[in-house]
């Protein structure tokens, strides 16, 4: 009754003709009926529109849920495909596609999906930094085989060499003194190289895990760390040469097992003309994540992997960190700038476990739902949770491999316009050293680019590419482009 209050107030002090009287000086209601009438008409009114409110309440919530299963049930009617490729003559418009993010609700929330005809899946959140979901029984036991089938028969290669090259040439390219080095090592900006700032740039310059133990062993070997504290001061510093430590490894015989990743992998491209199991396997994944078919379409084929007994892949992220001046690999054709680094743009990693692992192999997310993310204290105390080969128990969640089961989340957060975001750091990930057994994944990224604008120029360009192409009768996306050298799979 309080509104009905406020308003009689409102009329009340918004008379300027008849002065606010106070309440004793109101006109008395002196005819009981009268009033007694107009008070039941008033609640009559006030219960209608509250039973109109419920009913209304009732058709909205309807109407969203009948929704989102159509949409569900046929992305192939989704409009956003016609939108993710504009017609080329056109200018790309502003933020036309909205990209969907599937809700997570909490840990262990499991939500029905339809994505093949014949069955209802589950889908079981397990985390919300990142985003992360677990869908079992996602490939079929025949799918799996085939997709390692059709692996063997093209053939895997290392997934890392043992020395990456074209690094000394860069440094000395950029021709940086070690003053400039050191400064670009010391993170924490203390003058001085803690043992976790050589390990971080060990692994992303030359691919290789260094432990702190190897570490101070080289340290002993090459004298570099006079007063043996861990730590290299400037002048300690300069006394290494810049491939002192490579040649080092080198010297003593370098094994898989130091390496960031210790796995073979191949492509197989699922465009047309692909094995139907694989074109099966992208439209599945399509209706999964709900993102426009265009954009899962132009995105890079599937990875499959595999480790030997006492293979593993240390803690990384899919994707790079987006910073004005990187660019991503995939939009590269498009992109007029010549930005200086170039990185993997993978919005979304579907990871699928081609088999149960008999010992080990689980998929570590070291700081998965961390209340705090804090680089520096991944490595520290001689306890590194990057290093999948020693610390996957100490890792905040562990995926256990099993046979058809889909993993996926997403490596970017929303950047709450509808389109992506920053990187989010919890995406961080590794495989468990497999100890007993091999074990076959393949991976399936969803590419987009952090910046809008050049993912529709890139879409544009592949689209104008593909028609031009069409009239020879000889398509261009990269995908079914491929898939023409590579008729057999
Ligand atoms: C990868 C990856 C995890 C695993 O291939 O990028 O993170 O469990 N794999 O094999
Ligand atoms: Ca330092
Ligand atoms: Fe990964």
């Amino acid at each position: 009754m309080s509104s009905r209050d406020t308003s009689d107030g409102t009329t009340a002090s918004g008379s300027t003709t008849s002065p606010l009287r106070p309440p004793s000086d109101r006109v008395p209601c002196n005819k009981t009926g009268v009033c007694s009438r107009s008070y039941f008409v008033v609640v009559m009114v006030f219960f209608h529109v509250y039973i109109i409110n419920v009913i209304a309440l009732l058709f909205y919530v309807h109407y969203n849920n009948g929704q989102e299963d159509a949409s569900l049930d046929a992305p192939s009617r989704n409009p956003q495909r016609t939108e993710a490729r504009p017609p080329p003559s056109k200018p790309a418009p502003l933020r036309d596609v909205s990209l969907t993010r599937i809700e997570g609700i909490r840990v262990g929330h499991v939500q029905k999906v339809s994505l093949v005809p014949s069955k209802v899946h589950e889908m079981r959140t397990l985390s919300l930094k990142p985003l992360l979901f677990e869908i079992p029984g996602f490939l079929s036991e025949d799918e799996c085989r085939v997709v390692m089938q059709l692996a063997q028969l093209k053939g895997l290669m290392e997934s890392q060499l043992m020395v990456q090259e074209g690094q000394e040439e860069l440094a000395k390219e950029l021709n940086l003194s070690p003053e400039e080095i050191f400064n670009l090592l010391d993170i924490n900006q203390d003058g001085q190289l803690q043992l976790h700032e050589i390990l971080t740039h060990s692994r992303v310059r030359d691919g290789i895990w260094l432990t702190p133990e190897n570490l101070r062993e080289i340290y002993a070997g090459l004298k570099a760390d006079k007063d043996g504290n861990d730590l290299l001061s400037l002048e300690e510093f300069k006394l290494l040469s810049n491939d002192a430590f490579q040649r080092f490894l080198l010297q003593r015989g370098l094994k898989r097992s130091q390496l960031v990743r210790n796995s073979k992998h191949t492509w197989l491209y699922q465009g047309k003309g692909a094995h139907q199991v694989l074109q099966d396997i992208k439209a599945r994944v399509t209706r999964l994540t709900r993102l426009p078919p265009a954009l899962v379409d132009l995105s890079e084929p599937l990875q499959v992997v595999r480790y030997e007994e006492g293979g593993h892949y240390h803690g990384h992220h899919d994707s790079g960190p987006v910073y004005p001046e990187t660019a991503c690999t995939h939009t590269r054709l498009a992109a007029n700038t010549s930005a200086p680094f170039e990185t993997s743009c993978r919005y979304i990693t579907v990871l699928f476990y081609l088999n149960s692992v008999e010992g080990g192999g689980e998929t570590a997310f070291p700081v998965a739902d961390n209340r705090t993310y804090d680089e520096v204290s991944l490595i520290q105390n001689n306890v590194d949770l990057l290093d999948t080969r020693r610390n996957c128990d100490k890792s905040n969640l562990k995926v256990k491999p099993s046979k058809g089961t889909a993993v996926f989340w997403y490596n970017y957060l929303s950047d709450g316009k509808g389109w992506v975001g920053e990187q989010d750091e919890y995406a961080l990930h590794g495989g468990c050293v497999v100890t007993r057994g091999t074990k076959w994944v393949a991976n399936k990224w969803i590419n987009i680019d952090p910046d809008y604008q050049r993912q529709a120029r890139y879409q544009q360009l592949v689209s104008q590419q593909a028609e031009d192409e069409d009239d020879e009768g000889f398509p261009l996306n990269p995908d079914q482009h491929a898939s023409d050298t590579h008729q057999e799979l």
